[in-house]
């Protein structure tokens, strides 16, 4: 039964991840005969099957899952969380509070293969020189968080031979919804810069790595990617299943062969050793649609990016506006201003892992590395506005749950670390005690999920010690 199931791919084990969401999909909950008959069909170990299936936040080992969910991250938090499940952030922040049914949404109305033109990709196709000219010209710098030049990133793979792309759509961090609006609205847009930037680096295969909670997303590519002519690339759909350590980029690889998202220690880089040890590129799916908008559009298109405003705002939303631009720009010439009662106190410039700013410092330029010398960082331009009805104390025990939630648990600082803060903030703050636990997070965690989780608190410690006594 589960290897009619699977069909003739069932015995490949990269594809362990997607094989349990067809099981799961079939009975509705994965239980213990699913999990043998399928390390059967697979050739693994029960233990194998069942070590991944339950790091996974979406796969259902105990029944089926409740009806109806409810997000808890910050911005649905402060209005008020729904009845159900709770679950993070969803990536719907402008909705917020959100609950959703578990009955896939139909997609939204979107620019599809007919009308669009992939006219940039055949006029660079195999330009790489002048590909790698513009995007230096434009100063690309990646926008799934971490800032990585664009340009000087793919230049590692000059000489290299059988490389990868892959696409991250994970977009779990909380207050960012970014990625789903470009892709729900003009996802050839994000595939046609995935196809510039496979021809540049040599890549056959293509991997999008897509956020489970975006049903409507998986629905769309999947009647639109067979339409298009890839040059004789392949493109794969792969559907993540609930863990924000996934959008890491090295255990995105991990989740991608299948198995459990542990970052991997770097060195090796993924451009050295990535997917299935070939030399792997990962950028986020803004950075590539940006790439296509330069090269469509020139350089001046580099200098904005897309802001996911939400919070205690009017308009909450994703707006396209200038690297510089302030936080209060935004919130003025975008959001429309605090809700009505509110008083504007406190904003996080780049969700759950980019600190926490005072309204008096909102008029900082937001661009890449503005922010470091107060303590916080762009990373995916979330930005989460806070009011005077927001006690800080309560916002980083929010935040630091979230984090508690979503360490992959394999380096002790961060599992350790993110539980003892996420308790201490339940009770009276040691503050001294608690910079000295975040200090080690910071220096001995293993990836940027233990390394960035003290931000949010050292923050609020430095600009709203009052909130914590
Ligand atoms: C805990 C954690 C979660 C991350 N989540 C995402 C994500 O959801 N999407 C994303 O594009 N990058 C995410 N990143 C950043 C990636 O590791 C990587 O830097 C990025 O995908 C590279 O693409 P870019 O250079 O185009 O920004 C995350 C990083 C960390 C440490
Ligand atoms: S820092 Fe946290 S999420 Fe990252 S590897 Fe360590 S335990 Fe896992």
């Amino acid at each position: 039964m589960i290897a009619q199931l699977l069909g003739p791919k069932a015995q490949q084990r990269d594809l362990l991840i997607e094989n349990l969401h067809v099981v799961q999909d079939h009975f509705g909950h994965l239980d213990k005969e699913s999990i043998t008959a399928l390390a059967e069909v697979m050739r693994l170990s029960q233990a194998q099957v069942y070590e991944v299936a339950s790091f996974y936040a979406h796969f259902h080992l105990n029944g089926p899952p409740a009806p109806q969910q409810s997000c808890v991250s910050l911005t649905c938090a402060m209005f008020g969380v729904g009845k159900g499940a709770p679950v993070p952030c969803v990536g719907r922040c402008a909705e917020a509070p959100v609950s959703l049914p578990r009955a896939q949404k139909s997609p939204p109305d979107y620019i599809d293969y007919a009308a669009y033109d992939y006219t940039t990709y055949r006029q660079y196709k195999g330009q790489s020189d002048q590909v790698l000219h513009a995007l230096e010209a434009a100063n690309l710098r990646g926008l799934g968080g971490a800032g990585f030049k664009v340009a000087d990133k793919w230049r590692f793979f000059d000489k290299a031979t059988n490389a990868v792309l892959v696409i991250n759509a994970d977009e779990g961090e909380p207050g960012t919804f970014k990625d789903r609006h470009c892709l729900e609205r003009n996802p050839h847009k994000v595939i046609e810069g995935a196809l510039i930037a496979a021809d540049v680096i040599n890549a056959k295969d293509i991997y999008i790595y897509l956020r489970d909670e975006y049903a409507d997303i998986r629905q769309i590519l999947q009647i639109e990617l067979p339409k298009i002519d890839t040059d004789g690339r392949v493109i794969h759909l792969r559907r993540g299943a609930g863990a924000y350590i996934c959008g890491e980029e090295t255990a995105l690889l991990e989740s991608l062969e299948g198995k459990r998202g542990l970052p991997r220690i770097k060195p090796p880089y993924p451009a050295q050793q990535g997917l299935f040890g070939r030399p792997t590129l990962i950028n986020n799916v803004e950075t590539l649609w940006r790439v296509q908008d330069i090269l469509q559009n020139g350089i001046e298109a580099g200098s904005k990016r897309f802001y996911s405003l939400s919070g205690r705002i009017q308009k909450p939303g994703v707006y396209e506006a200038p690297l510089t631009i302030t936080a209060q720009e935004l919130i003025t010439h975008y959001g429309g201003g605090l809700l009505d009662g509110h008083k504007f106190k406190a904003y996080l410039p780049g969700g759950a892992s980019g600190g926490i700013l005072p309204a008096y410092l909102a008029n900082l330029p937001l661009g890449f590395g503005q922010l470091e010398q107060y303590g916080c960082f762009i990373g995916s331009a979330a930005v989460i506005v806070l009011s005077d009805h927001d006690n800080m104390k309560t916002v980083c025990t929010n935040l630091l749950d979230f984090f508690n939630h979503e360490s992959c648990g394999q380096c002790t600082p961060c599992r350790v670390g993110c539980d003892k803060l996420s308790n201490m903030l339940r009770h009276t703050l040691d503050t001294d005690l608690a910079q000295e636990l975040c200090a080690v997070m910071r220096d001995s965690s293993i990836c940027g999920l233990g390394q960035a989780a003290p931000n949010p608190l050292l923050s609020a410690l430095t600009y709203f010690a009052e909130d914590f006594t």
